[in-house]
């Protein structure tokens, strides 16, 4: 079976991740996850001051892009931890703060220039699964296999709310589901790599999908292209 690349994309909390992860390990493919280096790259603007919520020092930012070594490592219970300049900013970066920066630092053009610079050298290999919003429109735009996942806004509102109460941040239902409307809305119509569904994407949509049967949709695909 020859090695490919799968790129999938879709809305925040559609759900691509958690299929992304599960089908790497299943065919023992490395997993990517391209919407933490912009929240790396996020974090690193808040940390210096950079970004207030009205502004964004992108000469400070420019200047200083190439300062920012976005890494992976699997950590001891087998997740994938991100680390920004060595220092694990897993949790961190899992805020409704960092998202929001993230979502801001990702229109800006050389931001994206470098990442997806780091993002196809990390593909050159073959054997990965990365997924965000421009993977195959933009980053592997001749991956094999390209999914396109979507799932009503209300669907993925109601599974941040899940995620960040679990996690202990204080959020109500209605703020979480006009922050994902927000970003929505900011994904699909920025100037630089809008969220797009690639011309040879399969759509799948999760909204009444369990994750095993996500994860056999995805197989199917994946052997079909990976046999020929
Ligand atoms: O998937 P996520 O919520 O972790 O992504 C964080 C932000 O980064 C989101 O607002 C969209 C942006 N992003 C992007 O523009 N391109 C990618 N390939 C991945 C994420």
């Amino acid at each position: 079976m020859k090695k490919i690349n799968i790129a999938i994309d879709g809305f925040s909390s559609s759900g691509k991740s958690t299929i992304a992860k599960s089908l790497a390990k299943k065919i023992g493919y490395i997993y990517i996850d391209s919407g933490a280096m912009y929240r790396a790259v996020s974090l690193f603007a808040i940390r210096n001051g950079w970004m207030t919520d009205s502004d964004i020092d992108e000469k400070a930012l420019a200047l200083h892009i190439s300062d920012i070594h976005i890494s992976f490592k699997t950590n001891a219970q087998g997740q994938q931890d991100t680390y920004l300049n060595g220092e694990n900013v897993e949790k961190e970066i899992r805020s409704l703060e960092v998202a929001n920066g993230a979502s801001r630092v990702s229109t800006i053009g050389f931001v994206r220039r470098e990442l997806v610079r780091q993002q196809q050298a990390i593909g050159k290999e073959k054997g990965v699964v990365m997924d965000g919003r421009d993977i195959g429109t933009v980053v592997f735009p001749d991956a094999e296999l390209k999914i396109y996942v979507n799932a009503s806004p209300e669907v993925r509102a109601q599974r941040r709310f899940d995620e960040l109460t679990a996690k202990g941040e204080n959020v109500t239902c209605a703020e979480v589901l006009a922050n994902v409307k927000e970003r929505d809305e900011r994904d699909t119509t920025r100037a630089e790599s809008p969220l797009r569904k690639a011309a040879d994407a399969f759509e799948l949509d999760n909204s009444n999908m369990n994750m095993d049967e996500q994860l056999q949709w995805a197989l199917d695909r994946f052997h079909k292209v990976a046999a020929k």
